[in-house]
């Protein structure tokens, strides 16, 4: 039989209408293929844009249930959504990827270092407890990162934590202690699976991270690594992504030690703001990808095209309301600048409303205007 993924028969349903989600769309309309979105805000990014929009709480059993109950395929864009209920609607017969059970480990950054643990996989030393006063007790352990074990995203829920001092009360929650990594970089490598089992990985890419916020500001395609480093981080990731047996799109973020070894720092099993250059800069973009690998199509090329930098856009500190990308209109008429902008109404400081990919033959080209355009475009009210 002939395996389509466009048309009223293949019913796509993606919990969450974030940017994500967004891209998604934006990719799937060159197939037909239909998404349809449940997310509580109104004016979430892809809200007015998903064949169809019902307005739920992606968190809670019943409106998961019943959104899923009619459809042919359920994805996620975050991983903070019902997994029961997913669980359910996995044994009702649609098909659920990334599947409940990854879900059910990624969501938990404890789960998913016992499960690196457990299967070899190499990562930074670890330890678990559950409240502030447990934490005071793993002194021996500084200098480490504490991370809440769900619920942080973008750099909330991470701090760093180098004496007693720092260790208050404000993260009173079962965390993960993770040791301290002096790392050269970070890197990034997506990897993508469908039913049938094929894989493909995307070339490597190196994240710079602002260090005061923890998030991704700029990311270069490709990374200056050895062949050899490359191969590695391909093998990493195709092997976790086998180990987990899952179906979707997943994102490996990577440690490169001064020693010049490879860490998983995590994974995220959706599209990932480490793969937003691929929408210019590769054959087969992240989304068309996530698309593919669901729907169990022939994977697609992950070739470079172009060398290219990714700068997130974020909202500029002091400032909340409608939001206005000042400065942008001097780079419009630039060469291998593409902006995207989400559609979120209001800005706040450090939410993130957009992103520009530039691409050029030179990378040092693009990371020379990539800096320029992060100085001169601010996302303001
Ligand atoms: N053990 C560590 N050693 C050194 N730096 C770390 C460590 N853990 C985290 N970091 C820094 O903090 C950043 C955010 O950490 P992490 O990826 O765990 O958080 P997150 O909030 O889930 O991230 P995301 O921005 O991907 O949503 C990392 O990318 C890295 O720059
Ligand atoms: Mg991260």
């Amino acid at each position: 039989m002939e395996k389509l993924f466009y048309g009223n028969h293949m019913r796509i349903g993606v919990l969450g209408g974030g940017q994500l989600g967004r891209m998604l769309i934006q990719s799937a309309m060159s197939y037909d293929a239909r998404i349809e979105v449940m997310e509580n805000a109104l004016d979430a990014p892809s809200a007015h844009l998903a064949h169809h929009f019902v307005k739920g709480d992606i968190t809670a059993y019943d409106d998961v249930l019943r959104f899923g109950s009619d459809k042919t395929i359920i994805t996620v864009e975050i991983e903070n959504v019902n997994i029961e209920a997913l669980e359910t609607l996995e044994k009702q017969g649609v098909k659920v990827f990334p599947q409940p059970r990854v879900l059910r480990i990624i969501k938990d950054k404890g789960l998913q270092k016992e499960f690196y643990a457990a299967h070899n996989i190499p990562t930074p030393p670890f330890r678990l407890v559950n409240n502030a006063k447990e934490a005071r007790q793993e002194l021996d352990f500084l200098p480490f990162f504490q991370k809440l074990r769900t619920g942080g995203y973008d750099g909330k829920g991470v701090r760093k934590i180098t004496t007693v001092n720092e260790l208050d009360d404000d993260f009173d929650a079962p965390t993960v202690l993770e040791k301290f990594v002096d790392f050269e970089k970070e890197l990034s490598v997506i990897v993508a699976r469908n039913e049938e089992g094929q894989v493909v990985t995307y070339p490597l890419v190196e994240c710079e991270f602002s260090p005061k916020l923890n998030l991704v500001e700029f990311l270069f395609s490709p990374a200056d690594v050895s062949c050899e480093l490359e191969r590695s981080a391909a093998e990493l990731g195709r092997s976790i992504i086998e180990k987990l047996d899952m179906v979707g799109i997943l994102a490996v973020e990577l440690f490169l030690t001064k020693e010049g070894d490879l860490l998983v720092n995590e994974i995220a099993p959706r599209p990932h703001n480490s793969g937003h250059h691929t929408i210019e800069c590769n054959y087969t973009s992240q989304f068309e990808q996530h698309l593919r690998s669901i729907t169990n199509q022939a994977l697609g090329n992950t070739d470079i095209i172009l060398p290219g930098v990714m700068v997130n856009l974020l909202g500029a500190d002091g400032y909340e309301g409608d939001a206005i990308y000042d400065g942008m209109n001097e780079f419009m008429a630039q060469k291998g600048v593409y902006f995207h902008v989400y559609g979120k109404s209001t800005t706040k400081p450090h939410r993130k409303m957009g992103h520009v990919t530039v691409v050029h033959d030179s990378l040092l080209e693009a990371k020379r205007l990539a800096r320029i355009i992060k100085d001169k475009v601010k996302v303001i009210a």
